[in-house]
């Protein structure tokens, strides 16, 4: 059995007192919950700060790798995240894809460089509407994937998330139904299987991103291959944070 995990990817929102006040609140939620694993993605400036409280696990939303210093000007690295004690870290979510245009190599490196130096990693996969369209969803994830199974070593396994966030469900209120999440997480399951022997390959957990609300993580929750979510909007509220947790 894997243990659930629920990513709460704040995004650059919130100011300062409302990232104290629901960590905080978060945080008493994770204690009162430890049969899921809980990780709070707060805005990079707050790291620092919220990392001084004691709470649930904190993330990075994204992190620059491999080289821990150098002249790489608005960067995070690796060794100042470690210097914070933070332990995990989102790489290629679409948006970095996206609008800063993160391309695969370059996100696959990161990921390797955060996996080697003992960081977990949710890594971000999944297709826009209109590869969907084309039958090619399942082709464009194994791609995504693909690349990065063939640079990692089978023990980096149990540090690795993979969030299967539809490109066209992020942040739209849209999510597919509950067949095609059957489908798509079965899906990346057998790809974990074919890349990676049995305990290696079981220790990855596939979580689901993509407009996951309170209403909608009870059914997904049950779906064979579902370990947890990665939460955008909805981890902005704390009942709603509730009921997901709760869901799982
Ligand atoms: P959303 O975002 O829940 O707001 O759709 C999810 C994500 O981007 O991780």
């Amino acid at each position: 059995m894997r243990k659930k995990i629920v990513g709460a990817n704040w995004k650059m929102n919130l100011s300062r007192l409302e990232a104290e006040s629901l960590y905080h609140k978060i945080s008493i939620l994770g204690e009162a919950n430890t049969h899921v694993d809980l990780v709070v993605f707060p805005p990079q400036p707050f790291l620092g700060l919220l990392s001084r409280s004691s709470g649930v696990a904190l993330g990075a939303q994204n992190v620059y790798g491999p080289e821990f210093f150098g002249a790489y000007t608005g960067e995070t690295s690796l060794q100042h995240l470690m210097d914070l004690h933070i332990q995990h870290v989102i790489i290629g979510h679409s948006e970095r894809r996206m609008y800063f245009n993160e391309h695969s190599d370059f996100i696959d490196s990161k990921a390797i460089a955060a996996l080697n130096a003992g960081f977990q990693v949710f890594f971000c996969c999944g297709e826009s509407m209109e590869i969907r369209e084309n039958g090619a969803a399942t082709s464009w994830v194994q791609a995504q994937l693909t690349s990065l199974f063939e640079q990692m070593d089978p023990t980096m396994c149990s540090a690795l998330v993979i969030a299967y966030e539809p490109i066209w469900a992020i942040g739209t209120g849209k999510v597919p139904s509950l067949d095609e999440i059957t489908a798509m997480h079965g899906f990346i399951r057998g790809l974990c299987e074919q890349h990676f022997e049995s305990p290696f390959s079981d220790a990855i957990r596939i979580i689901y991103g993509g407009s996951c609300t309170a209403d909608n993580a009870g059914a997904m929750a049950q779906l064979p291959n579902v370990d947890g979510f990665l939460v955008g909007g909805a981890s902005l509220s704390y009942s709603s944070m509730e009921e997901i947790i709760a869901s799982v």
